[in-house]
């Protein structure tokens, strides 16, 4: 019991050191990124980049807020869904920048770098499946989040409306909220990420529909996250980053809604039809996304590759230290040990059987933390992976060559 304990404060006096390290590293790079790189970050989307969102509408209704979601990197639940970081808080860290915080989230939040428009659940196409804060309305938030901040940093401008009056007679008491607040010329420089639209396929597979149904709205859903792109181009945004469809069809989720045999299955364990269905939606994305550069020509708008870059990694995940593709870290024990009816952290008596989640002793093997989402390891792999600029059509030169990458760990 001495050694262990020994260990454990050996162990947490090096995560001192290293956190005091990459502290001064980190002003180091907010001293580089003005100038050279991207001074904030607005993200849109669903729970692969929600940092707590969807927690702040909802408290106490959403499974991130309990274990043991975040136990591996915040060792307590983060509202985020994965045992850790996600991929956004990777791409953050390594431009220098703190942490966004959600637009929803008050008191606490501190927008000087950017804010998070993404909510678990969210969906491109106007409806409410799983959250009422589709692309639709988390542009509709920008848009208001922007009006105030230019209201406040520019109360001359004669503009305005009655809104921006009270605002501006709350500027000068509260003047100190300025520093929370990105300055005017941030909405031109950031960077603009969209990493939305998987809900829309599951909105529709959990409806009954087969994947020729689902493909007949998928041109829809593109045409939504295009025209969220030329709002916030005529919002005066110009660097876009948008993610394509994951492969679907190796989820967890999809493996255990869509009923199948051992036949229907690929050699990875994944189904091929609803992979086809990502292929489908990516290059319907792909293209419309290049009619937009010529529309749009003094943007960057740049299509990151989630598909290629899993699939690759589903092909080689021994290679990369992984040993689980297609089953969950977390969830109740079944072949993909995950349950449509128990989310990850949870217990429920149904008809007289208890289903009980359980977490696994290593996630770091594991692609899957919750039968949706990935692991913080396997997002940061993604990131690595992400920064070698392989993954992103075309070229992201801004990115790569000029923004000063930290070391991800
Ligand atoms: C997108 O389309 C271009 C050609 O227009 C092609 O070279 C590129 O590989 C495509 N990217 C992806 C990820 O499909
Ligand atoms: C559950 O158990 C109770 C008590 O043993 C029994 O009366 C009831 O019929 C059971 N329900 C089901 C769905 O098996």
């Amino acid at each position: 019991m001495g050694k262990s304990e020994q260990q454990n404060k050996m162990g947490s006096a090096g995560r001192l050191t290293h956190r005091l390290l990459w502290g001064a590293s980190l002003v180091l790079c907010i001293a580089l990124v003005n100038g050279s790189c991207f001074p904030a970050i607005f993200n849109f989307g669903d729970s692969q980049s929600d940092t707590g969102g969807i927690h702040a509408a909802f408290p106490s209704f959403t499974p991130a807020e309990f274990p043991p979601y975040g136990e591996t990197y915040f060792q307590q639940p983060q509202f985020r869904y994965s045992d850790g970081r996600l991929l956004i808080d990777f791409i953050t860290t390594a431009m220098g920048l703190p942490f966004l915080d959600p637009y929803l989230q008050s008191v606490t939040s501190d927008f000087y770098h950017g804010a998070n428009f993404a909510t678990a659940g969210a969906t491109v196409l106007p409806v409410t499946y799983l959250s009422p804060f589709n692309f639709n309305i988390q542009l509709l938030q920008f848009m208001e989040f922007q009006k105030n901040v230019m209201a406040i940093r520019n109360p001359k401008s004669g503009t305005l409306g009655r809104t921006s009056t009270t605002i501006k007679s709350a500027a000068s008491t509260y003047s100190e909220k300025v520093h929370r607040l990105p300055l005017p010329e941030f909405f031109n420089q950031a960077l603009y990420t969209i990493c939305i639209g998987g809900n829309d396929f599951t909105y529709g597979y959990t409806k009954g529909k087969s994947p020729a149904e689902v493909e007949e709205y998928l041109p829809q859903v593109v045409d939504g996250i295009v025209g969220g792109i030329r709002r916030l181009y005529y919002a005066g945004g110009r660097h876009f980053l948008i993610w394509d469809a994951e492969p679907q069809g190796c989820l967890p989720y999809t493996l255990t809604l869509i009923h199948h045999s051992e036949q229907d299955l690929d050699e990875h364990g994944c189904l091929p039809r609803y992979n086809q269905v990502s292929v489908f939606f990516n290059t319907y994305l792909n293209n419309s996304l290049t009619e937009l550069r010529s529309e749009l020509q003094d943007s960057t708008i740049v299509m990151f590759s989630t598909y290629d870059l899993k699939a690759d990694l589903i092909m080689h995940h021994n290679t990369h230290g992984f040993k689980h593709v297609n089953r969950a870290c977390c969830g109740v024990p079944n072949e993909f040990n995950y349950d449509l009816r128990v989310a990850c952290g949870m217990s429920q008596v149904i008809d007289n059987v208890t289903f009980a989640s359980t977490t696994c002793s290593d996630p770091n093997e594991y692609i899957v933390w919750d039968g949706v989402h990935t692991t913080e390891a396997a997002n940061r792999y993604i990131a690595k992976q992400m920064f070698t600029g392989k993954f992103f059509y075309p070229r992201f030169s801004k990115l790569i060559d000029y923004c000063n990458l930290g070391p991800l760990t």
